[in-house]
């Protein structure tokens, strides 16, 4: 068994820890404050290669692997979590099922600048009356000679307001339940794609989500993202992989939360010493600690399988239950080791807890990842 990273990855680290020390950090509490959608970062994001880091060099993207993706988006994600999920968004759920399933063409179309960072991508599954329940596509998707025709709502689609192209799924044919769902790449500048206006959120204000809406969106065949009927395993598949940037994200905002309350309970004084020396804030701490790095191992290994292209879609999904369950925990637990500092926005950690609980959420449900894990266990997996 090997913990050590490689200096490839600790190269990668190193960088993503900078830039996030340096330009994420400084900017995130007004990120947050004026639910912007920080363009100059995303941008030097494509400069670094975070936006299509394991997609293959030939490809437009860096070239790395995924253990790299997640080291990069747990630095990123400790100072702004926002930035952290368009980073996750373009990396998972949109690069990797172009790569996995893109024909040469559309690789060369639409993968080459979404993993260059040239474009933005954005992922469209879920829909008013399918959330959790993505196999209840209401979106349909008529196909005319060589043309597609699109017509539905999409909801709560992350960097949907900013995004030049999606990966969207429909259903061209409600008979056959999930294997009536075909995947398409839809630009959002398309005729009869319009955003809804952005979601106002509880936590990660600064990445913009919305309703997209279809109205006879109309493609050219060639924009069919694998075989039709087989979206739902596009999606399925895809959504393993994005696992890992969620516990990766979640892994962030755990660890920004857990490093404020190591510094402040150092240097706050109650009862003539500082915090840190009274037993209920230590054991705060050491929890904080080994929760801490729980997550990181569980979230690492699911990267690392990926790597070595084995299953990992229950592991992925371990990884993103335990992860997020430790971010609310740990952002929770920060606010009590501040007290009233920790209610205030002055102070980062009212930040981590209103973004911890997305991680909760999206890319399924803490409840949804159980019943995932268990199936592949019923499977022997
Ligand atoms: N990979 C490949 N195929 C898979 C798969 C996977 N990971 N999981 C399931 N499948 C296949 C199954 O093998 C099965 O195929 P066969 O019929 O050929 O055997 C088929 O898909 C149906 O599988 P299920 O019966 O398990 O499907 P289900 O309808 O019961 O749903 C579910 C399963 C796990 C609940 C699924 O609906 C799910 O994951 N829901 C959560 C949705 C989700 O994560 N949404 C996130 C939206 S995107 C987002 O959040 C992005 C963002 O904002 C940042």
């Amino acid at each position: 068994m090997q913990f050590a990273l490689t200096e490839d990855q600790l190269l990668v680290q190193k960088t993503a820890r900078d830039f996030a020390r340096e330009e994420v950090r400084p900017r995130a509490a007004e990120i947050d404050r004026e639910h912007r959608h920080p363009a100059e970062l995303v941008a030097r994001m494509a400069e670094l290669g975070f936006l299509g880091i394991a997609v293959p060099e030939a490809h437009g993207g860096a070239g790395l692997d995924h253990v790299s993706y997640v080291l990069a988006m747990e630095e990123i994600s400790a100072a702004c979590a926002s930035t952290g999920v368009i980073m996750s968004v373009n990396n998972s759920l949109v690069c990797d099922p172009l790569y996995r399933f893109g024909t040469e063409e559309q690789r060369r179309t639409w993968l080459r600048p979404l993993a260059a960072g040239e474009k933005l991508g954005c992922f469209a599954l879920s829909e008013p009356e399918a959330g959790s329940d993505s196999a209840a596509q209401r979106t349909t998707a008529t196909r005319g000679g060589d043309t597609w025709v699109l017509s539905g709502v999409k909801n709560w689609i992350t960097n949907g307001p900013v995004a030049d192209v999606s990966v969207l799924f429909a259903m061209s044919d409600r008979a056959l339940g999930n294997k009536g769902i075909a995947a398409f790449i839809v630009p959002m500048d398309a005729p009869g794609v319009r955003c809804g206006p952005p979601d106002d959120k509880l936590g990660i204000r600064g990445s913009k989500s919305c309703q997209i809406f279809l109205d006879d969106v109309r493609l050219p065949a060639s924009h069919l993202l694998g075989e039709v009927g087989g979206g739902f395993k596009v999606a399925m598949s895809t959504l393993d992989g994005g696992r890992i940037g969620i516990a990766a994200q979640a892994l962030g905002i755990a660890r920004a939360a857990f490093e404020a309350s190591l510094a402040y309970a150092q240097t706050r004084k109650t009862f003539g010493k500082p915090i840190a020396q009274h037993q209920a804030i230590q054991w705060k701490l050491a929890d904080m600690a080994t929760e801490l790095d729980a997550a990181r191992l569980l979230t690492l290994r699911a990267a690392w399988l990926k790597d070595q292209k084995v299953p990992y879609g229950k592991e992925a999904a371990m990884a993103k239950l335990y992860a997020s369950d430790v971010a609310n925990k740990v952002a929770r637990e920060a606010i009590q080791v501040f007290g009233g500092n920790g209610y205030v926005t002055e102070y980062p950690v009212e930040r981590h807890f209103r973004d911890a609980k997305i991680t909760e959420i999206y890319e399924g449900t803490s409840e949804i990842q159980r019943p995932v894990i268990a199936n592949a266990l019923a499977r022997g997996l």
